[in-house]
């Protein structure tokens, strides 16, 4: 467990940084990263390098015992190279060019880029590839944020046309793969396909898949390509790249295969204003943030990274970029860098060192005010080393016993056709994981690609294409199943399966998906589970008004044999089973969503505790953590007697507890 921070000595006189270097050992940080967006600095005009002031600000962290990660600095190609060659910029779905001006502008498309970016990643790599100092690198900066996945530049028309080619090989090939033949949308070559921009309605699925696909995979050789100059240059030092949360555009799984580690950035206030909470979350959490957001980030990450992450970017007081952006709770950064801890993070590094006074960023908190007096972010992140200090090494943390399956190809995959606007696959698996972590459940999330050996439940709550490979995987290991609608709804295609939904689970569920609705915000069909005491003509309106057992946003009608576990108020089959193996044809409000997960669990032999509201646990080893978002004191859910190694029997809003068991 180790603290460190973002720092950015070009924007520092450099006699501060000494002092700098100095007071974030004493603050107890051992790493420092430093670089990623520093290009127009290091390479001022093209080809001449100014090394000076990066040598001293590496020597200067360097010599007060700071381990270094480098970051690449391609997320901002800067001035002269733009205009020297346009042709690197990306361009937007409406077909203009990004401008020079703030950052991410490139296309990972353009064959200059790679160029130039490989030239400023060799030259950085030859410099401090061996120093000692240098421990880490991550690539660029968050690929993907800013909605600069998808790139619809000629050079990324160019190179789509050859990814299909590499792909299907013949052009008839293609045609037939998407069915090509709707709207007479054949193409008698590849020269002939164009990005899914600036069409008049809806382009085709299938191009629009495949297209989702190129990009994903342009940004993982893109990544690829600067992990093997640093592997080459900078022997024994580790990769990784910061990823963004909540940024589904590209497979964070595939890039993270060429790392050593995932990391993510991790902006729990900005984060609750900016995605998908409702409007009485923003208010319940404001200056704490959503209980389950960073712990669902920390768990995919984990997955991402091979049981290895960081979070590279911590919050450390208000930030500037969503909304509204509220202050932390005192006590809040400390509980985020804990979570974060009991999650499996090998480090915690703080976005950033001090306030900078101007640009873009200049009212986003340091752990530094502007005027260099620690701020109270900074006074946490001292408080946290002291602890880690004095609690020692943690265990590693365990394999959950729930697998939560999440593919990014199943977001792109739902966001091409949603059939209900508000149906989000992302969506889904989070509202999933917020129940499973209301029942006192740590769970790990988990690509259909991975192995599942020694899950006991594995969810799929939205996923549009299963695999053979991943059925033959879930059987093998014998764990209890919950599939979401929509799940095996689609070929590998994007097609209809030819058996109906849902397709191969169709070996071991007997059930075919005969028709399918989304319902609009507001609307809900009443479920009853079967046992329910309720009788099955409860009018509409009071099944509804109770809150609870109603399906939203999507219903879909079974044909089956199987018994039915819940029913639709017309006795038509909502939720099936068969051997643990159990699907829901519907999308069930949160309330019903953790009734049934909970019977899932006891068939996994899993024991659930109900959490107190805005509480959450997470176990690592022979820990247990407790925190409470709630903004009201809440009683620690630990046995009695508990010998508690932070906090104690009482959580205050924003606190946490941890005891050995
Ligand atoms: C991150 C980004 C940082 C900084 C930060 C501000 O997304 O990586 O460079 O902009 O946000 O919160």
């Amino acid at each position: 467990m180790d603290l460190g921070v973002c720092y950015y000595p070009e924007h520092w006189p450099q006699e501060m940084w000494a002092d700098d270097a100095r007071r974030m050992v004493e603050l107890g940080l051992s790493w420092v990263r430093i670089g990623e967006f520093a290009w127009s600095r290091i390479e001022p005009a093209p080809g001449r390098f100014d090394w000076a002031w990066l040598d001293a600000a590496v020597e200067t962290l360097a010599a007060a015992g700071l381990r270094i990660v480098m970051g690449t600095p391609t997320a901002t190609p800067p001035r002269w190279l733009v205009a020297a060659h346009p042709d690197i910029l990306a361009w937007d779905a409406e077909g203009r060019p990004r401008r020079f001006g703030s950052r991410r502008h490139y296309s990972f498309s353009s064959e200059t880029y790679a160029r130039e970016s490989g030239r400023i990643v060799t030259a950085l790599a030859q410099r401090y590839g061996e120093h000692p100092a240098v421990r880490a690198w991550q690539t660029d900066n968050e690929f993907g944020c800013h909605d600069t996945t998808l790139d619809y530049s000629p050079n990324a028309a160019r190179r789509f046309r050859l990814w299909l080619e590499a792909r299907y090989q013949t052009v008839e090939a293609m045609n037939a793969a998407w069915g090509a033949v709707f709207w007479s949308q054949d193409y008698r070559s590849f020269e002939g396909v164009n990005p899914p921009n600036l069409t008049v309605t809806e382009a085709h699925p299938g191009l629009r898949l495949d297209f989702h696909r190129f990009a994903s995979d342009e940004v993982v050789r893109f990544n690829r390509a600067q992990s093997e100059i640093l592997r080459r240059l900078s022997p024994g030092r580790e990769i990784t790249h910061n990823f963004m949360g909540f940024t589904t555009d590209f497979d964070h799984f595939a890039v993270a295969a060429d790392v050593d580690f995932a990391s993510w950035d991790s902006y729990p206030l900005g984060f609750l204003e900016s995605f998908g909470s409702s409007e009485a979350e923003k208010r319940r959490y404001l200056r704490q943030g959503h209980p389950d957001i960073c712990a669902f980030h920390h768990d995919l990450y984990r997955g991402v990274g091979r049981g290895r992450f960081w979070v590279m970017e911590q919050q450390p007081g208000p930030v500037n970029w969503a909304r509204y952006n509220p202050a932390p709770l005192p006590g809040m950064v400390r509980t985020w860098t804990w979570e974060a801890f009991a999650h499996g993070a090998e480090t915690v590094s703080y976005f950033r060192w001090r306030q900078v006074p101007f640009a873009q960023e200049q009212m986003h908190a340091g752990l530094n005010r502007p005027d260099n007096v620690l701020d109270r972010g900074g006074e946490e992140a001292a408080e946290v080393a002291r602890e880690i200090a004095a609690i020692g090494p943690l265990p590693s943390p365990a394999r959950a016993e729930v697998a939560l399956i999440f593919s990014y190809e199943a977001v792109w995959r739902i966001d091409l056709q949603p059939h209900g606007a508000t149906y989000r696959a992302m969506d889904r698996v989070f509202e999933t994981y917020c129940a499973l972590r209301r029942l006192g459940l740590d769970v790990d999330l988990v690509s259909p690609d991975q192995e599942l050996e020694g899950y006991r439940l594995v969810i799929a709550p939205c996923l549009p294409f299963v695999e053979d490979a991943f059925v033959e995987r879930l059987e093998r290991c014998g764990a209890a199943a919950l599939f979401g609608p929509r799940t095996g709804s689609r070929t590998q295609s994007g097609w209809i399966p030819a058996n109906l939904p849902p397709g191969p689970l169709q070996k071991r569920l007997p059930l075919k998906v005969v028709r399918v609705e989304s319902l609009r915000p507001g609307v809900e069909s009443p479920v009853r589970l079967a046992g329910d005491p309720r009788p099955a003509e409860v009018p509409a309106e009071e099944a509804v008004s109770a809150e609870t057992l109603s399906a939203r946003l999507w219903r879909e009608d079974l044909e089956t044999d199987l018994a039915a576990r819940a029913c639709f108020e017309d006795g038509s089959p909502a939720w099936v089973e068969k051997d643990r193996w159990s699907y829901l044809a519907f999308w069930p409000a949160p309330d019903l969503l953790e009734r049934i997960l909970e019977t899932v669990a006891a068939e996994a032999d899993l024991r659930v505790s109900h959490m107190a509201e805005g509480v959450r646990l997470r176990r690592r080893g022979d820990l247990v953590f407790a925190f409470n978002f709630a903004p009201h004191r809440r009683g620690v859910p630990a046995p009695a007697g508990a010998r508690f190694v932070l906090g104690g029997p009482r959580l205050e809003p924003g606190g946490l507890a941890a005891w050995r068991i």
